[in-house]
């Protein structure tokens, strides 16, 4: 009798544990939408969005590659920066897949990316879209109420499906580079490895992109454009490719100068991206991040900026889900380490993960509403991953915990309030502001996330 009703007794708990759980969700999603909609856009700002577009290629990672037949005695999960043969594609995607990390990479061998993209038009999940940071923020942006000018190298096809609001002032080119992006969903399956959260892996040949030939017409076009805000993104496809140092360089000299170029009443957002050429990593930190106020970046990235700016060397791999206190810990770091640039100390650190959103801004810089921003980026991040705008709460769930500690040195903790859930708080001459993200739980899609969530809390703080 006593098992029985303590069985009976544990399923209602249950229950009830599932029921205050909804109703967990249902106020944060309140809180959230009610933060988002007391700050609505004000007048008609404008961005200015390079570098690089492409026709973006989604499929089913498990559906394409068919792991079980691959062959596993060969097979090891390991690191490759480039990418020469099916073995080293194999190899290099299972290294992210068992960690959930999004990872992108240059295929050098055509024999490898024409059979991967013959592939791919046989599976009936596929899906194609414009592709690309710069064209991706910047329909975010054009949704929102921007005018925008997208600097990008696009076919005349491609630009057909921007919106009307965004200028294009790049370069035609009649076939899109394409990027084939294997997205998979958490617990998917690959050989022995298994998915620990929903990502993608992309691969892609690109022939246009790395030489970022939309440099010269976007200057051309910025003279007279005077954006409140312009935007850096994309320069991870000259990561790995095979150009002479010496030519990177000059593109990020030029990048640079355009950056240095700009007025004070521009605001500067560079977009890290998935990076392992450790020269060329120290070109950026040299060239273009101390020229831009704020910088947005992922769980992977956080780290291996932090690593470059620390050891000099790079991190190609870090916890997918990473806890709060580590996150700022690297953020303060970073922050500090590149406030003394001399061209634009930094001003705004924007970090996505899959659990929660992190902006800190330092008082008394031109960035606002920093609180809205970090509900607006959480939310986003929801409708993008689900391929929806309005949240669905039966699809959502809470990664993040009930409390966290702001340091793993100082161990001051922080309570989560369902009613007020973006925590915000000051240490020193920086404001701080922590959201839960309602993780998508019916995975539409990831690729594009970073871009969406970044454009997102860009938009309420210019
Ligand atoms: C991808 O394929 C796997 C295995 O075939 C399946 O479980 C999963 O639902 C598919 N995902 C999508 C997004 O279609
Ligand atoms: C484009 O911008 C104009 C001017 O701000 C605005 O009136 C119009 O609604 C925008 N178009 C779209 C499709 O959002
Ligand atoms: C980088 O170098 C530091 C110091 O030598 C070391 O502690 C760290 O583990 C290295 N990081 C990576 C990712 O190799
Ligand atoms: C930056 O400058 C401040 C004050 O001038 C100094 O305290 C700090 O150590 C410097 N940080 C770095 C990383 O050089
Ligand atoms: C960004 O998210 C919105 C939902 O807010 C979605 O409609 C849109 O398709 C996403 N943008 C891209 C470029 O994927």
């Amino acid at each position: 009798m006593l098992a029985i009703a303590a069985i009976i007794y544990q399923r209602q708990s249950k229950h009830e544990d599932s029921v205050s759980d909804q109703e967990k969700l249902e106020k944060i999603l309140n809180a959230l939408l009610k933060i988002e909609r007391k700050n609505p856009l004000e007048g008609s700002p404008r961005a200015a969005i390079g570098y690089g577009g492409c026709l973006d290629v989604l499929v089913n990672a498990t559906d394409i590659l068919k792991c079980d037949t691959w062959d596993w005695d060969h097979v090891k999960p390991s690191h490759h920066d480039t990418i020469r043969s099916y073995l080293e594609f194999q190899e290099t995607f299972v290294y992210f897949f068992q960690h959930g990390a999004a990872a992108e990479r240059y295929i050098s061998s055509k024999e490898v990316w024409h059979s991967l993209t013959k592939a791919s038009q046989k599976i009936n999940s596929r899906r194609e879209g414009v592709g690309g940071n710069a064209p991706l923020m910047s329909l975010r942006f054009a949704h929102e109420g921007w005018q925008v000018l997208l600097g990008a190298m696009m076919s005349p096809r491609l630009v057909e499906l921007l919106h009307q609001n965004i200028s294009f002032a790049g370069s035609s080119t009649p076939e899109d580079d394409l990027h084939l992006i294997l997205e998979y969903p958490l617990g998917a399956k690959c050989g022995p490895y298994e998915a620990p959260r929903a990502n993608r892996f992309i691969v892609h040949s690109d022939e246009n992109n790395p030489k970022v030939s939309a440099l010269t017409p976007f200057g051309e076009a910025l003279r007279t454009y005077n954006p409140h805000l312009l935007i850096v993104s994309g320069l991870q496809m000259m990561d790995n490719f095979p150009l002479q140092d010496e030519e990177k360089r000059g593109i990020l000299k030029s990048i640079s100068y355009q950056m240095q170029s700009m007025g004070p009443d521009t605001q500067i957002h560079f977009e890290m991206a998935s990076f392992t050429e450790k020269e060329f990593l120290e070109d950026l930190i040299k060239y273009i991040i101390p020229h831009a106020d704020s910088l947005g970046m992922n769980e992977q990235e956080l780290p291996n900026l932090f690593s470059m700016l620390t050891y000099g060397n790079v991190s190609i791999l870090s916890s997918s889900n990473p806890r709060v206190a580590t996150t700022l810990d690297y953020m303060r770091r970073v922050f500090s380490m590149l406030s003394n640039s001399t061209g634009r100390p930094i001003t705004r650190l924007h970090v996505h993960t899959l659990a929660y959103q992190a902006i800190v801004t330092k008082k008394g810089s031109s960035w606002k509403n920093t609180m809205p921003a970090t509900a607006k980026a959480s939310l986003t991040a929801n409708r993008h991953v689900c391929g929806s705008s309005n949240v669905n709460l039966e699809k959502a769930r809470l990664i993040m915990d009930d409390s966290f500690s702001t340091s793993q040195v100082q161990q001051e903790r922080i309570w989560f309030n369902e009613r007020k859930p973006v925590s915000c708080w000051e240490e020193g001459n920086l404001d701080f502001c922590i959201a839960p993200v309602l993780v998508c739980t019916e995975v539409h899609q990831t690729v594009g996330g970073g871009d969406n969530i970044s454009a997102g809390g860009l938009i309420l703080q210019v």
